[in-house]
């Protein structure tokens, strides 16, 4: 850390005189020079003159002191550069903060209050929550300004978003220029007070992705937002003001909201041991988040693989056909030719985990519960929905939001989200009576409605332009929200074509197949999973590639599957296996894989021989890595995808002994769509299953949470989980639990890892272990958990309750007999597949 000569005799005197330290308050006549720095109490933060990257401009600015990438949260003069180091910032008698010339030739910046008392002492201190805050009087009484206020691209933890209701202020965070600019960019993230408060992120005027309004848990655009373990956000609304506040619970955790450049809201956690920021959210996601994707009365579904993603909401038919046929939404929907509503017999359709509509055009009254609300809104014919305005209080009715006008920006998420009501008439509602819906009904008929013949002239006429257009953008790299709806739209419809050129996907010839893995013959076998076998083959190029033979149990057509396989190919991520292509013929199904020398993690952690090879560090990077594949599987790519069959050989190993997850996307293969359900098959491995899984067929990202448990306590123990261990307990898990509660967790500790690991990450592995393997699903962290505990090193993590299949299963064995023929306790080491009768 760099302390500057004059602060240092500054603190001198302060040593001198005071008694105490303070190198974070600048008083009226000690003007911050470049060069010198103001160090926060706690050292977190520092105020100082940088240049960004690149530039040789100075600008006066807030960052983390201890973070090694300089990573400013702060900018004071963000339009008004300075070309030399020969500025200062300084507290002047007017009690204002200003940054100019030594000389006061120039004003750079200006806290520019006005009307405050001369006649008192003012000073300037760095708070250790990064708030620099001008205050007036010998003891601070009073705060004249603060530069949370004024916030720049950063939204810290303990700003405050959104407005001052006593003096007018809405915050809001913007983007820098470029990543050397930090000048005011083209991107705000800030709360409009139109019907009820959203949060919206805009370029200029046009909104381009909308938060939502409060949900009482969360932005209702943003369904992972539910309380956890490492943030408490909270909503206020009262005479004062109305605003959003979010706190890290371990202060000690350095967590930063950045509105990008390019465009996006991301979150980052400052990673230690890695020395870098992880990225932990962002948004905008999918092309649903783009604001008004389906215009009026739209409904937007990103989880449809191929067919467009947008449908009307039930009642309501495409305003244009044409558009819509061409997968442009962008015109929305109307009601259906011919309804006629507010008659008798009218009634509300459930949508259910949806972002609720745009509630600009919303009444919202907080002291009424839903029952009422629904009332409310069937008395009153401009009434066209309605919804809960506090989910965490649903039941007991948390408030009131009806809908008057056309609706917006509604989507559908995979989880998360809350319940739409949406008025229909009483034919419509009879549809849809029978069966509570959770998503919508596709429009498929809307395929036969336009002739053939004018659906191929349209298509031709636009393949031409689109063509023609995409010649011209070539250069102009990634487009994001610009392309216009149509083209998109064509985009998605041209999808598999061009995927299959972009990616380099091959199809391959079963004949090349069998050469290669020299018709499947048992030496090239590499393993067997839930989904198949793997064989080794070797391309005649020379190329080795492993070949996942799936089992032909799958129910798919060839068309499905390509399909999938398509989407499949577009999850890339370094802790994933790459796709290279695939193979079928009649009932034949296979996925050609890169091929990873160094084989399963199985080989490494469970051989007395290998197991050395991997210390410690190595099995923590391999942890972490896990983690970030499974975290992308999970939230951050296009589609959510379930493992299902997370287990040691299914980690494979590059040659420099990083972790890649395989076999990932063959749930979706064999039908489990669904990201949250109940399957009849039930594949996976015994050891690794989740007690909901292998007992009910349940399947969810928390069931392969439960297996990371599992896998993340074999690779600290080096034991496999259904091992036999001692008398009293079944399994590992049982066993790391028996030592848990005898505080002695350390010593599963693999024994070849001697006493070279660091305890502290060790005891926090296996405490994230034991939460991720808890009965209830509901109390297993997310991945998005598991991944801030393990890189914030002893985050505050609750204590665990005692884990699944442990000892319920010893007395009542017969509890699974069900589906686990052979009894609890068997050593199954064999990936089995059963079909479950339920
Ligand atoms: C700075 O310039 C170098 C070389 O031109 C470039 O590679 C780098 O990306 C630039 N950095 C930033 C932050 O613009
Ligand atoms: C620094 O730059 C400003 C603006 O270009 C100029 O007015 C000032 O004289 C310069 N100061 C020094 C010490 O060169
Ligand atoms: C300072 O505030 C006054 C009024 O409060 C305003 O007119 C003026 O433009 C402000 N100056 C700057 C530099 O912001
Ligand atoms: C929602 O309900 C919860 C529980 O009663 C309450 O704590 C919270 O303040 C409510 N939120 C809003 C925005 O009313
Ligand atoms: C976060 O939680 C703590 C205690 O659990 C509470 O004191 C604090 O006010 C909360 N902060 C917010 C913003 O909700
Ligand atoms: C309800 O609307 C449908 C069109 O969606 C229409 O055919 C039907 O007659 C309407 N029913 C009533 C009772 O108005
Ligand atoms: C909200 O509902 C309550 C109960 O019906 C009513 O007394 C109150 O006037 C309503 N408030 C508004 C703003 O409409
Ligand atoms: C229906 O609701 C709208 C919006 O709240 C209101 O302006 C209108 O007066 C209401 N109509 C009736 C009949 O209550
Ligand atoms: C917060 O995290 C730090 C390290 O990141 C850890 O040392 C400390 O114990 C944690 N505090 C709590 C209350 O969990």
């Amino acid at each position: 850390m760099y302390h500057a000569r004059g602060i240092l005799a500054t603190m001198l005197i302060f040593l001198i005189f005071h008694f105490s330290t303070s190198i974070d308050t600048m008083t009226l006549n000690q003007p911050l020079e470049d060069g010198n720095i103001l160090v926060s109490s706690g050292e977190k933060f520092a105020l100082g003159f940088f240049s960004p990257a690149n530039t040789t401009n100075r600008y006066a600015g807030i960052w983390y002191n201890k973070v090694s990438e300089q990573t400013v949260v702060w900018v004071a003069n963000r339009d008004n550069p300075i070309t030399n180091t020969s500025c200062v910032l300084s507290v002047d008698e007017t009690g204002n903060l200003f940054l100019h010339e030594k000389d006061h030739s120039l004003v750079y910046w200006s806290t520019n209050i006005s009307g405050v008392d001369t006649n008192n002492d003012f000073s300037a201190q760095l708070l250790d929550s990064g708030n620099l805050v001008l205050f007036q009087g010998v003891n601070k009484e009073v705060s004249l300004w603060e530069s949370f206020d004024q916030p720049s691209n950063t939204f810290l933890p303990g700003m405050k978003l959104g407005l001052d209701k006593k003096t007018g202020l809405n915050r809001v965070v913007s983007s820098w220029k470029s990543s050397n600019n930090p000048g005011v960019g083209d991107y705000s993230y800030k709360m409009e007070f139109i019907g009820s408060a959203q949060l919206f992120l805009s370029k200029g005027k046009k909104r381009i992705w909308r938060a939502g309004s409060w949900t009482g848990r969360g932005w209702s655009g943003v369904p992972g937002m539910t309380p956890n373990f490492i943030f408490n956000a909270s909503f206020v609304n009262n005479n004062d003001e109305e605003v959003v506040v979010y706190n890290v619970r371990n202060s000690s955790i350095f967590s930063r909201l950045v509105v990008t450049e390019s465009g996006t809201v991301e979150r980052f956690t400052w990673n230690e041991g890695d020395r870098e920021w992880v990225g932990f959210w962002s948004a905008p996601k999918d092309q649903c988040d783009g604001y008004n994707h389906c215009g009026a009365f739209g409904f937007c579904d990103p989880y449809k693989p191929v067919t467009f993603e947008c449908d009307c909401l039930p009642g309501y038919e495409p305003r244009s056909l044409e558009d819509w046929y061409i997968r442009d939404g962008s015109k929305g929907c109307k009601r259906k030719v011919g309804t006629k509503m507010c008659e008798v017999g009218d009634g509300f359709v459930e949508l259910a985990r949806v972002k609720v509509p745009d509630t600009s055009t919303a009444r919202v009254n907080m002291s009424l519960g839903l029952e009422a609300c629904k009332e409310l809104c069937l008395r009153n014919c401009s009434c066209m929905g309605y919804a809960s305005g506090n989910i965490s209080v649903e039941a007991s009715g948390g408030g009131c939001i009806t809908w008057h006008g056309d609706m917006f920006d509604t989507r559908t998420f995979s989880d998360g989200g809350q319940s739409f009501y949406i008025r229909v008439n009483a034919t419509e509602l009879a549809k849809y009576a029978s069966k509570r819906l959770s998503k919508l009904p596709r429009n498929h008929f809307l395929v036969y409605v336009i002739p053939v013949i004018a659906a191929v002239f349209l298509l031709c006429t636009f393949i031409c332009c689109y063509q023609r257009k995409k010649n011209a953008k070539r250069n102009e790299g990634e487009s994001g929200f610009n392309i216009p709806n149509g083209l998109k739209a064509l985009e998605g419809s041209l999808m598999e074509k061009d995927i299959g050129k972009n990616m380099d996907l091959d199809v391959f010839d079963l004949s090349v197949i069998v050469i290669a893995t020299d018709n499947f013959s048992a030496s090239n076998k590499l393993g067997e999973g839930g989904f198949g076998s793997v064989y080794k083959g070797m391309m005649v190029n020379g190329q080795e590639v492993a070949v996942k033979r799936l089992s032909q149990s799958s129910s798919q057509g060839i068309q499905e599957f390509k399909n999938e396989v398509m989407l499949i190919a577009k999850l890339q991520h370094k802790n994933l296996v790459r796709l290279l292509g695939y193979c079928f013929h009649k009932d034949e199904k296979m996925l050609v894989y890169e091929y990873l020398p160094n084989k399963g993690l199985d080989s490494f952690i469970f051989d007395q021989a290998k197991a050395s090879l991997l210390d410690w560090k190595k099995r923590f990077q391999i942890i972490r890595g896990i983690v970030r594949g499974l975290l992308y599987l999970h939230h951050d790519s296009r589609l959510k995808i379930i493992h299902r069959d997370l287990k040691a050989s299914n980690v494979l190993l590059d040659t420099n002994l990083n972790p890649k997850i395989a076999d990932f996307g063959l749930a979706k293969i064999f039908g489990g769509d669904e990201d949250e359900a109940t399957t009849r098959r039930v594949v996976g491995t015994y050891g690794y299953m989740s007690p909901e899984y292998a007992m009910q067929g349940l399947f969810s990202i928390k069931s392969d949470v439960f297996s990371f448990g599992i896998l993340l306590l074999e690779i600290i123990s080096g034991r496999k989980n259904n091992s036999y261990y001692r008398e009293n307990s079944l399994n590992l898990i049982g066993h790391v639990w028996d030592l848990w509660k005898q505080d002695k967790a350390l010593s599963v500790v693999d024994s070849s890892l001697g006493d070279s690991f660091d305890a502290c990450e060790v005891r926090l592995c296996i405490h994230v272990g034991i939460l991720c393997v808890q009965e209830l699903a509901s109390d297993r962290p997310t991945m998005t958990d598991v991944a801030y505990m393990l890189t914030s090193q002893g985050a505050m993590l609750p204590s665990p309750n005692q884990p699944a299949f442990i000892f319920r299963q010893v007395s009542h064995g017969r509890d699974v007999s069900a589906s686990a023929s052979g009894g609890v306790g068997t050593v199954f080491n064999e990936a089995i597949t059963i079909l479950q009768a339920r």
